[in-house]
């Protein structure tokens, strides 16, 4: 059985994006992001991969859409999240990427969750991670850090799995 695991930045007002971008350049999190899912499948939603370069290299990518014939390239294409992860159903761990439409899809079967916590709200967002049940989700991991001259905000590394 693969582990199905949400990957987000989260600002402290829940904000996660701005007019189909990421609220701010933070290296260290896109640091995090690459050494966690690389080797491993990524499905995310079709806003989401409009907003990359490219496909992930080193990723199976599996994208959500409900015109999966319009011509994605380097990557998979689905109208289910039941067929995305069929798709993965040989990965040991599968990363849910985003955006809010399929984190909110996510939160009902995810086995855990990392979380990045950046400690600014940002008033000018425009997408939001769903509202989450903490009492379903046990703290396992947590790092602090403060604002440096390449990461704007503080930010704190948290991981969560779902209690049993
Ligand atoms: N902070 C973070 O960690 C983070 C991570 C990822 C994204 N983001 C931000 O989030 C924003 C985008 O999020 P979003 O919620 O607007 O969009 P999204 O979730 O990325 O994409 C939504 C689209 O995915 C497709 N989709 C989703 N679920 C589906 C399903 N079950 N079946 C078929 N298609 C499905 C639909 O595509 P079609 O319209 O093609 O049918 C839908 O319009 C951007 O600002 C992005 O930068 C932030």
């Amino acid at each position: 059985m693969s582990t199905i695991s949400i990957i987000a930045a989260i600002a402290d007002n829940g904000a996660i994006g701005k007019d189909q971008q990421l609220l701010c350049h933070m290296p260290e999190d896109l640091k995090r992001f690459k050494e966690l899912t690389t080797g491993h499948a990524v499905i995310m939603g079709r806003k989401t991969f409009e907003s990359l370069p490219h496909p992930l290299p080193n990723r199976k990518n599996v994208v959500l859409t409900t015109l999966p014939e319009a011509g994605f390239v380097d990557c998979f294409a689905c109208e289910s999240m039941g067929t995305a992860l069929d798709i993965c159903e040989k990965e040991d761990e599968i990363f849910i990427i985003g955006g809010a439409l399929v984190y909110r899809q996510a939160l009902r079967i995810a086995d855990k969750m990392y979380i990045t916590r950046i400690h600014h709200e940002f008033k000018e967002a425009t997408t939001f991670f769903p509202v989450v049940n903490w009492d379903l989700w046990e703290e396992t991991d947590r790092q602090e850090f403060p604002a440096d001259s390449k990461n704007p905000y503080p930010y704190t590394f948290l991981t969560y799995t779902r209690k049993k």
